[in-house]
């Protein structure tokens, strides 16, 4: 089997392919007050493109296939995409990004089609605080997607809390009892500088180190340090004892992880963005839609894991990207 390794050395493993640009949240976070998508249904990979740009990952090494967004759950037939993907030869891990919103009505569907696990963002466990951070949000839909999840049988299930001071940081302690409360496993993530909004709250940030002391304080020494695979994501993960969760942190900007990085990124667009923190890219949409053939795609994907950069510069260069939108890449 092929591999795809950078010249850092670094293999990758990991797709995350965006399904669509379109979000029915609008974090505050996460994409400018007045964004909204640009794009015209042609300029969105079909069915067809998603198929073949997965086959040819796959036979390059990829194994574990996300689907982003937007919020993925809007993208008509995202039960399809989920079945075309995990029926690829080398495909064994499809989890989903989701707010949860839909996620009642599309879990089992989903589930049955190979999506195993889900990652749901929640910000607050109080609705008005919520509905302010997502501007227009409902927790009890996304609570009720959690739901159906767990009773679809996805595991694990993860959220993701983006911790901001002054806005939620006084509910790390609740969303941890939560989690617990739900059997289901909860990250804590530092605010990333991508897009101006981004960069906007960097003024809110809170370090990995003091989202760590919360958690000990709370958790009273329970927390056992989790070895990550080779397809994880970037959380340092810690099991809490005498539970069936785990709480982990996600610090892009305190604590480089990039060294092991595994993952790419592909746009609803057919862009493939090499790393989060950098402009750098390349289009995949018109190669699989030209008469390229598969080898000659597959050498144009390896051209562009060799310009993979070795890091990204949040903690020096807030700015270099800010004319990307977070809701476009899908985090
Ligand atoms: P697992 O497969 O469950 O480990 O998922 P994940 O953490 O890779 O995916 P998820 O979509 O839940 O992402 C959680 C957060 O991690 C989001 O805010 C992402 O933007 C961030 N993240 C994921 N990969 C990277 C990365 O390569 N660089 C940076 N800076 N952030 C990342
Ligand atoms: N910083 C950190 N995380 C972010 N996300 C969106 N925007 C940002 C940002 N600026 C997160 C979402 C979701 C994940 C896919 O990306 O909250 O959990
Ligand atoms: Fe919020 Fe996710 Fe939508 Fe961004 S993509 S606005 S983080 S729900």
């Amino acid at each position: 089997m092929a591999k795809l390794i950078d010249k850092f050395n670094r293999e990758i493993t990991y797709l995350r392919l965006s399904v669509t640009e379109h979000c029915n949240y609008r974090c505050f976070y996460c994409r400018d007050d007045e964004h909204t998508p640009n794009c015209k249904r042609e300029d969105v990979l079909s069915y067809e493109d998603i198929e073949k740009i997965v086959q040819l990952f796959a036979e390059l090494g990829i194994t574990k296939v996300r689907l982003t967004g937007g919020e993925p759950l809007l993208r008509t037939g995202i039960s399809k995409i989920a079945k075309l993907i995990s029926r690829v030869d080398g495909i064994n891990d499809v989890p989903l990004s989701t707010n949860a919103h839909l996620l009642e009505k599309f879990a089992q569907k989903l589930y049955q089609n190979g999506v195993n696990r889900a990652n749901i963002s929640i910000d607050s466990l109080i609705p008005e605080k919520f509905e302010e951070i997502t501007r227009g949000g409902e927790l009890s839909k996304v609570i009720e997607g959690i739901d159906a999840a767990i009773q679809a049988g996805m595991s694990p299930i993860k959220i993701n809390m983006v911790v901001m001071r002054g806005v939620n940081d006084d509910e790390i302690e609740s969303m941890i009892d939560f989690a617990i409360d739900k059997g289901i496993d909860i990250r804590f993530i530092e605010t990333m500088p991508i897009g101006s909004s981004g960069i906007e709250i960097l003024s809110q940030h809170v370090s990995e180190k003091d989202i760590l002391a919360k958690i000990n304080n709370h958790l009273d020494s329970r927390l056992m340090p989790i070895e990550s695979s080779k397809t994880d994501g970037p959380a340092h993960n810690f099991k809490i004892e005498g539970t069936n969760s785990t709480v982990g942190i996600i610090s892009a900007v305190s604590n480089h992880f990039c060294q092991t990085c595994n993952r790419v990124r592909l746009t609803a667009k057919g862009e493939l963005i090499l790393c989060l923190g950098q402009e750098d890219s390349i289009s995949l949409k018109d190669a699989v839609r030209s008469d390229l053939t598969d080898d000659e795609i597959k050498d144009m994907i390896i051209n562009a894991i060799n310009k993979k950069p070795e890091k990204h510069v949040f903690d020096s260069v807030i700015d270099n990207i800010s004319n990307r939108q977070m809701v476009e890449i899908g985090g």
